[in-house]
C-alpha cells in the first residue's frame, strides 16, 4: 500500500519533451524529470548549453536527449516536434513542460508590435501550439500531462511588464481551456506560477541588491526561491498522483501571493 503510494510518483518508461531547458527553470525541471525515471527531450536555440544540461543528467545516470529550435517560429513548431517523438523509444511523447519565455521588460511606450508579438507568441501561443502537436498520441494511450509556466504576473502587475503580464495571464486561462479540452481523455494540464528565482531571466533583479531584497520581503518566507523549490511540484504535476488535479496553477513563491 505505501509502496503503491510512492511508486506514483515514478516517471519510469515515459518521455517528457521540457522547452526552454538550456538553463534556469526548464533545465531544473528536466533534470526533475529525469531523477524520477523518465527520459526528458530538452528543447531551447542554444546547442551548447542543451548538450551540457544532457550531459549532466547522463552523468547523473538520467535518460535524456535535446532537440535545437527556436520556439518562436511558428512554422518550425511541427517539426520540432516531429524530432522530440523521434528521441522517445515508444515515439510518444507523454508530457510536455512548457518553461520557454521571454521578459523583455519595456516601458510602456517602448512597447512595439513586433515586440508585443514576440512575447505573446513565444510565451503565449507556443506552449498552445507545440503542446497539441503530442496531444493525438497522449489521447490514444489515455494519458498526458502538460506542466505550463505561469508567473507573479499573472495574476500582479509589475513595472515594465505589460506584454509579459499579458501573456503569463493568458497562461493560466490556457492552462484552465486545456483541460477543458483534453483531460477527459486522460491529460492533466496544470501551470506552475514561480515567485523570484535566480536564471538568466530574473538576472537584473538578481544583480541589484534593493530589488532583490525587496522580492525577498514579499514573502512570508522572507526569501526568494531556490530552483530545488521546484522539484516536488515538477514530480506531482509530471506524475500519476496528480491524476484528478488539471486545470490548476499552483503559485510556488514563498508566500509572495498570499498577502
Ligand atoms: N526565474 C523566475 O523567477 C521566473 C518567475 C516566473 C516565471 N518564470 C518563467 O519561467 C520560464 C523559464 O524562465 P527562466 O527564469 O528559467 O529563464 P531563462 O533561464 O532565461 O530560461 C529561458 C529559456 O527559454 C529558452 N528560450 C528563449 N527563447 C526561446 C526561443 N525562441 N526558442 C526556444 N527556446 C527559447 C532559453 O533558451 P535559448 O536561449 O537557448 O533558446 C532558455 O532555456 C519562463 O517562462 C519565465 O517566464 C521565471
Amino acid at each position: 500500500m505505501c509502496r503503491e503510494l510512492l511508486n506514483q510518483f515514478l516517471l519510469e518508461g515515459r518521455c517528457f519533451v521540457v522547452t526552454g531547458a538550456s538553463s534556469g527553470i526548464g533545465r531544473a525541471m528536466a533534470e526533475f524529470i529525469a531523477c524520477a525515471g523518465a527520459r526528458s527531450v530538452l528543447v531551447a536555440r542554444r546547442e551548447q548549453e542543451l548538450e551540457a544540461a544532457v550531459e549532466a543528467i547522463r552523468s547523473a545516470g538520467g535518460q535524456a536527449d535535446f532537440v535545437v529550435g527556436d520556439l518562436s517560429q511558428r512554422e518550425a513548431l511541427v517539426e520540432i516536434a516531429r524530432q522530440c517523438k523521434a528521441k522517445s523509444p515508444r515515439h510518444v511523447v507523454d508530457g510536455v513542460v512548457n518553461a520557454a519565455g521571454i521578459n523583455l521588460r519595456q516601458a510602456v511606450d517602448d512597447i512595439t508590435l513586433d515586440s508585443w508579438d514576440l512575447t505573446l507568441n513565444l510565451n503565449l501561443a507556443t506552449p498552445f501550439f507545440f503542446t497539441r502537436e503530442f496531444v493525438p498520441e497522449m489521447l490514444a494511450q489515455s494519458y498526458g500531462r502538460v506542466i505550463n509556466i505561469a508567473s507573479l504576473q499573472s495574476s500582479r502587475a509589475f513595472p515594465n511588464g505589460l506584454a509579459y503580464g499579458a501573456s503569463k495571464g493568458g497562461v493560466c486561462q490556457l492552462t484552465r481551456a486545456m483541460a477543458e479540452a483534453w483531460s477527459r481523455d486522460g491529460i492533466c494540464c496544470n501551470a506552475i506560477a514561480p515567485g523570484f528565482f535566480p536564471t538568466e531571466l530574473t538576472a537584473p533583479v538578481f544583480a541589484n541588491d534593493d530589488t532583490r531584497d525587496w522580492a525577498a520581503v514579499q514573502t512570508t518566507m522572507g526569501r526568494n526561491g531556490k530552483l530545488d523549490d521546484l522539484s516536488g511540484i515538477t514530480l506531482f504535476f509530471a506524475s500519476a498522483a496528480c491524476g484528478y488535479v488539471t486545470g490548476q496553477t499552483l503559485h510556488i513563491d514563498g508566500g509572495f501571493t498570499a498577502r
